[in-house]
């Protein structure tokens, strides 16, 4: 028997993945995906909850992120890729889940408060876009995740997920898994104008998929410490993402902590630290680029990958639906 434990994430196909999601998430599901049973979902059900009025979004945004998680190394031989909306047992467990959650508990949750907000619903907030908490728990229990790889924001979806499946079990009988987050370690990679997160809204990003000349642009445009005018002034390194970018990219830590200390002291220049950085990123991207362009030429073939892992997440979300109306006396 298989008993490997199981991991279950996933990402909202809104925009191309870029450098902090690599750092934050990628890297380490690629790393995980040869001990654990790994299924990625593509989440566009999720998508959809604030882009209702904009599927094509969606829609063409499937590939590109299929393409930014074969280039950027998970197996499809082993990692079942899914796309979300192509398993609708997941939209009947968020059904059967809505009922054990009270709307109360669903506005309480602080990052679906914190998305509203960034979002300026107001009062009108999409119903999707509330339960949403729910039908990712639908996700994650769906697959019997042992362990949902996430940023730290997404806490909360994993405790929502652990109190529908306590209520579950106490109400029917032990049949779904209690989940944990696996919270990378890894600080979260700054955007390229230093505000504390890359994001797509702000335009602080590199995209796995930005061509070498475009990331040599971005970072010499990068936001350094404005105080060190001239190369010989004394600069910081705290807060200057071309160091945090030389420290989440340059194998070679011990000359970033020389230039580290070099730039503290003065004598350093700006363009000698990003020189370095264009020549950090074209070596960490150029292999992916590599793959990404091998996968491109073939999107039929990239299709046929995400169906492969569809049909694998499908037969394993049926399972547990079956399991789960049987439990609730629904198997007639
Ligand atoms: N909410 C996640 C995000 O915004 C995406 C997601 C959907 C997810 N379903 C999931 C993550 C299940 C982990 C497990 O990035």
């Amino acid at each position: 028997m298989d008993t490997k434990k199981v991991i279950l994430t996933g990402d909202r196909p809104t925009g191309p993945l870029h450098l902090g999601h690599y750092v934050g998430s990628l890297q380490k599901r690629v790393e995980l995906q040869h001990t654990y049973d790994t299924y990625i979902l593509i989440a566009d059900m999720q998508a959809l909850t604030d882009n209702a009025d904009n599927p094509d979004r969606v829609r063409s945004n499937i590939l590109e992120v299929a393409l930014d998680y074969l280039s950027a190394g998970l197996d499809p031989g082993i990692s079942g890729i899914v796309i979300q909306s192509l398993v609708p047992e997941l939209a009947e467990l968020t059904m059967y889940y809505l009922n054990l959650v009270t709307v109360a508990r669903l506005q309480r949750n602080p990052t679906v408060k914190a998305e509203m907000k960034q979002r300026d619903f107001g009062a009108n907030v999409p119903a999707g876009f509330l339960i949403y908490p729910v039908s990712q728990a639908a996700d994650i229990t769906a697959f019997k995740a042992d362990l949902v790889p996430v940023g730290e924001d997404q806490i909360p979806m994993i405790e929502q997920t652990r109190e529908i499946v306590q209520s579950f079990n106490r109400m029917y009988g032990p049949v779904l898994v209690e989940p944990q987050a696996l919270i990378s370690k890894v600080r979260r990679l700054p955007g390229t104008d230093g505000q504390n997160k890359m994001s797509k809204s702000l335009g602080n990003t590199i995209f796995l998929s930005d061509p070498t000349d475009v990331v040599a642009g971005k970072v010499r445009n990068m936001y350094t410490d404005p105080r060190h005018v001239h190369a010989k002034d004394p600069g910081t390194v705290e807060g200057n993402p071309v160091f945090s970018y030389l420290e989440a990219f340059d194998p070679d830590t011990e000359e970033v902590k020389a230039m580290e200390e070099a730039y503290r002291r003065g004598g350093l220049g700006d363009v000698k630290v990003k020189s370095r950085l264009i020549e950090v990123l074209e070596a960490f991207l150029g292999p992916l680029r590599k793959r990404r362009t091998e996968f491109a030429k073939d999107p039929a073939g990239v299709m046929r990958i995400l169906m492969e892992g569809t049909r694998k997440g499908r037969t394993a979300a049926a399972q547990t639906l079956t399991s789960v109306r049987a439990a609730m006396h629904l198997d007639y």
